[in-house]
């Protein structure tokens, strides 16, 4: 007579699901802080900033950055250092879009 155990073995799967939403890696191209297009997209930035809340930030320099392609068309985001009201250096982070027929729209100015 044949004896069978059972050997019960409760697995619990632990599915770890990664939000791909947090995950998301951005598909960043490195500009060039001192291509004239980039310049003049952080010149833009700064403008439409200024326009906004009647600030004085001068742009100083890019330092760096990166772009995102997006559907709409391109994404700039750039580090930039302004100057406001001709006394204060900061640094600032902004992301500019650059749509497909070539208007852009400031998205962030942080
Ligand atoms: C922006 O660039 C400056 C100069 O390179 C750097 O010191 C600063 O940490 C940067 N800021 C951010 C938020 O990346």
């Amino acid at each position: 007579m044949a004896k069978f155990v059972l050997l019960t073995s409760l697995s619990i799967l632990v599915i770890a699901i990664t939000c791909s939403l947090a995950m998301r890696v951005l598909d960043e191209t490195p500009i060039d802080p001192n291509d004239p297009k980039v310049v003049k997209i952080a010149k833009f930035a700064v403008d439409a900033r200024n326009k906004q809340v009647r600030t004085k930030f001068e742009l100083e320099k890019v330092n760096g950055g990166g772009t995102e392609t997006i559907p709409d068309g391109t994404v700039y985001q750039l580090n930039i250092s302004v100057i406001e009201s001709q006394v204060y250096f900061t640094t600032r982070l902004v992301a500019v879009l650059v749509h497909l027929d070539g208007s852009k729209e400031l998205v962030s100015f942080e």
